[in-house]
C-alpha cells in the first residue's frame, strides 16, 4: 500500500469544489432532469427534488467526503481500513459501478461531441423534429462513427486523468467549470426572453400538486443520487485528495448547491424554449438531441446557440467522466502499485472495450437482448437502479452504524461541526438514508 501521508492534494478548495462539482454536473443535470421534470409535472416535482437534495443528497455526500478525508485511500482500500475485510467488496462494487457507467456514458458523451459537428455544418437545419429524428437515429444506428466519437472522448477522458490531480483534474475544472456556468447563463437568459417563454416559466414555477404521487418521490430520489454521483466512492475519491482543514460541511454544501443551481437553469432554459415553439415539454430523452435542435433551427443565430448548447454538454459529460474513472486509477495505483499512467491506459481501454457493446446497441446489435433489454440499456438499468442505490445502501449504514464514532470525530475535531447537526446527520444515515434506498431498490426489483 502506498503511503497515505504523501498522497497528492488538491491545490485549493476552489478546486476541490470546482472537480466535485464538475462530477456532480453532467449528462444527468442536462440531458436528464429537463426531461424527467417535463414527465413529473413540472414545479412540484422540482419542489420535491429540492427537499430530496438539501436533506439526502447532502448527508450522503458529506458522509462519502468524510470517509475519503479520514481515510486518504480509495474506495476498495478506504472501506477495508475503517472496516475491516469484511467491507472490502463495497469497494469493488464503486469500482465495478464505475465501468458499467463509463460504458453507457461514454456512449452518450460521443453523441455529443458529434452533435457539435453536426450543428457547424448544418446538418441539423431543419425546423421538423420527424426528419431531425431520422438524423439522430440514422448516427446512432451506424457502427463505426458514433463509436469514433466516443473513443475520441475517451481518449480525453484518460489525458487528464493521466496528468493526477492537482495538474490534471483540478486545473481542467476550474477551467472547464467557470466556462459551462458562463455557457449556461447566457443560454438560460436567451432562453427566457424568446416570445411566449412565460409559459414554460409558469410551468416551472406554478407547481401543479395533482401530479404527485409515490412514484414521483421515487423518480425524484433517482435522479437526486445520480445527479451528485453517489453510490459509487466518486465523492469519496475525490474527498480522499482533500486537505484536512477544509470544512466539510460547508465545502459540500457549496458542491451540492451548485449541482442543484445548474439543474434548475437547465430545466428553466429547455423548459422555456420548448413552451416557446410550442413543443411537448414530456418528450422524454429525445427532447436534447431531436426536439431542441428543431428549435435551434427556426431561431435566429440559432447554429450559435446549439453550438454552445452541446459544448455545454460536452463539457458537462467530461468532467464527470474523469470522476467516474478516476475511483478505479486510484485503486491501481493504490493497491497494486501501478504508475498512473499504466493505471489510466488499462482503466480506459477496458472502459471503451465495454462501449463498443453499448453503442452497438442502437444499430448492429440492437436484436441482442440480456434479460430483455439490449446492452446499452441494461448497464445503465444495472447501475442506476441496482448498484448505485446498493453502494449509497450499504456506506450509509457503514457510516451511520459501523464507523459512526469516527465520523463524528472527523466532523466535530476537523471541522468543529456542532453535536447536535452531526446527531441529526447521523439519525438521517441510519435510518432515513437506508429507508429511502431500500425503498428504491426494492421498487426497482418489482418487489413493491
Ligand atoms: N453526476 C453525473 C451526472 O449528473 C454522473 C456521474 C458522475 C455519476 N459520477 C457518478 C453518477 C457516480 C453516479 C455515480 O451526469
Amino acid at each position: 500500500m502506498k503511503g497515505a501521508e504523501n498522497r497528492e492534494l488538491w491545490g485549493s478548495r476552489f478546486g476541490f469544489v470546482m472537480a466535485a462539482a464538475g462530477s456532480a454536473v453532467g449528462l444527468g443535470n442536462i440531458w436528464r432532469f429537463p426531461y424527467v421534470m417535463g414527465e413529473n409535472g413540472g414545479g412540484a416535482f422540482l419542489l420535491i427534488y429540492i427537499a430530496i437534495v438539501a436533506i439526502f443528497g447532502m448527508s450522503l455526500a458529506m458522509s462519502e467526503i468524510a470517509v475519503g478525508r479520514a481515510t486518504r485511500r480509495n474506495p476498495v482500500g478506504a472501506f477495508s481500513l475503517l472496516g475491516g475485510p469484511m467491507w472490502r467488496p463495497l469497494g469493488f462494487l464503486g469500482v465495478l459501478s464505475g465501468f458499467v457507467i463509463l460504458s453507457f456514458y461514454t456512449v452518450v458523451a460521443g453523441w455529443t461531441l458529434a452533435y457539435i459537428g453536426f450543428m457547424l455544418r448544418g446538418i441539423l437545419a431543419s425546423t421538423d423534429p420527424t426528419i431531425l429524428a431520422g438524423t439522430f437515429d440514422q448516427f446512432i444506428s451506424s457502427a463505426l462513427h458514433p463509436l469514433a466519437y466516443a473513443a475520441l472522448f475517451m481518449a480525453g477522458v484518460a489525458t487528464v486523468v493521466a496528468g493526477g490531480i492537482s495538474k490534471g483534474i483540478e486545473r481542467f475544472s476550474k477551467f472547464l467549470m467557470p466556462t459551462l456556468f458562463l455557457l449556461l447563463l447566457g443560454l438560460t437568459l436567451r432562453a427566457v426572453t424568446l416570445p411566449g417563454a412565460t409559459e414554460g416559466l409558469n410551468f416551472f414555477l406554478s407547481p401543479d400538486f395533482s401530479k404527485v404521487s409515490v412514484a414521483t418521490f421515487g423518480a425524484a430520489l433517482a435522479q437526486a443520487f445520480f445527479s451528485l454521483s453517489l453510490g459509487m466512492g466518486c465523492m469519496l475519491t475525490y474527498g480522499s485528495y482533500l486537505r484536512r482543514d477544509s470544512r466539510i460541511p460547508s465545502t459540500t454544501a457549496a458542491v451540492v448547491s451548485l449541482d442543484l443551481v445548474v439543474s434548475v437553469l437547465a430545466g428553466l432554459m429547455v423548459m422555456s424554449i420548448v413552451f416557446s415553439f410550442g413543443f411537448d415539454p414530456a418528450a422524454g430523452p429525445g427532447l436534447t438531441f431531436i426536439t431542441l435542435p428543431a428549435i435551434f433551427a427556426s431561431m435566429s443565430g440559432g447554429v450559435f446557440f446549439g453550438v454552445a448548447f452541446f459544448v455545454l454538454l460536452a463539457i458537462a459529460a467530461l468532467t464527470s467522466a474523469i470522476s467516474i474513472l478516476e475511483p478505479t486509477v486510484a485503486y491501481l495505483v493504490d493497491e497494486h502499485q501501478l504508475s498512473r499512467r499504466n493505471a489510466v491506459i488499462a482503466c480506459a481501454l477496458l472502459c471503451f472495450a465495454l462501449a463498443i457493446p453499448s453503442s452497438l446497441s442502437f444499430g448492429h446489435l440492437s436484436n441482442f437482448h440480456i434479460l430483455d433489454r439490449s446492452f446499452f440499456d441494461l448497464m445503465d438499468h444495472a447501475a442506476t437502479n441496482y448498484m448505485l442505490p446498493m453502494g449509497a445502501l450499504l456506506s450509509s449504514l457503514f457510516v451511520g452504524w459501523k464507523w459512526s464514532d469516527g465520523a463524528a470525530a472527523e466532523l466535530s475535531t476537523h471541522d468543529r461541526t456542532p453535536a447536535a447537526w452531526i446527531q441529526g446527520w447521523l439519525l438521517l444515515l441510519r435510518f432515513v438514508a437506508p429507508v429511502c434506498l431500500a425503498w428504491i431498490l426494492l421498487s426497482s426489483a418489482g418487489l413493491i
